[in-house]
């Protein structure tokens, strides 16, 4: 599904664009998830298993163009991608078909100017118009940020996976998974 070029004011004023990506921004989405990779814990994944081709990623970002059950959302600064949203289903037989999963990641240079929280609504919108019932986010129990956030938006603490994620150092990180109820359910 895609979402049409829009503009966004951060807190401080900063006018950026916000739309679907499309197949001539491969490497820059590339370029995006090893960056952010690098930048923070809280990923599911180290830079380096950041594999994909760029025509493995032209191809993922045609999926999230033409399918009516997927969408991506990244916000422009210029020619640089600082911050990404996609929604895509938690499976697609009948019985979880309802529920869908979002990513959220912002690139740290632009954290705390409102960027986040606006990623997260346009992927409850996005989730809402794709028809999914709930939306449901993984994260690491001791990410407060992204915490705060997602309970502010209306997520609910769904339960704890102790030491979900094993780091590089030996040490344990415990996941928490949060759901949201979506409008029109
Ligand atoms: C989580 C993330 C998406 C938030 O993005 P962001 O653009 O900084 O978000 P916003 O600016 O909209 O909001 C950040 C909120 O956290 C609050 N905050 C900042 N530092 C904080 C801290 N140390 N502890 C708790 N809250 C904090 C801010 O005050 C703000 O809340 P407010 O709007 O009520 O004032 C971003 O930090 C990120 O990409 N982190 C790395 C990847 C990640 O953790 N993704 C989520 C995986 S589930």
């Amino acid at each position: 599904m895609r979402v049409e070029e829009r503009r966004v004011s951060t807190k401080r004023g900063m006018e950026l664009k916000l739309r679907t990506p499309t197949a001539e921004d491969a490497e820059k989405v590339l370029a995006f998830r090893r960056d952010v990779a690098g930048e923070t814990v809280y990923l599911t994944r180290y830079p380096y298993e950041i594999e994909n081709s760029v025509e493995k990623e032209r191809e993922i970002i045609g999926n999230y163009l033409r399918a009516e059950h997927l969408g991506m959302i990244a916000i422009f600064d210029e020619d640089l991608i600082v911050g990404v949203t996609s929604v895509s289903p938690v499976g697609l037989n009948f019985k979880t078909r309802h529920r869908a999963s979002a990513e959220l990641v912002v690139r740290k240079q632009y954290w705390n100017l409102g960027l986040g929280s606006h990623l997260l609504d346009q992927a409850i919108e996005l989730a809402e118009n794709c028809g999914y019932e709930r939306l449901e986010l993984s994260v690491f129990a001791d990410n407060a940020r992204a915490l705060r956030l997602y309970k502010k938006k209306g997520f609910l603490d769904c339960g704890q996976i102790p030491q979900a994620f094993k780091m590089m150092d030996g040490t344990y990180h415990d996941e928490i998974l949060m759901s949201k109820n979506l409008w029109r359910h």
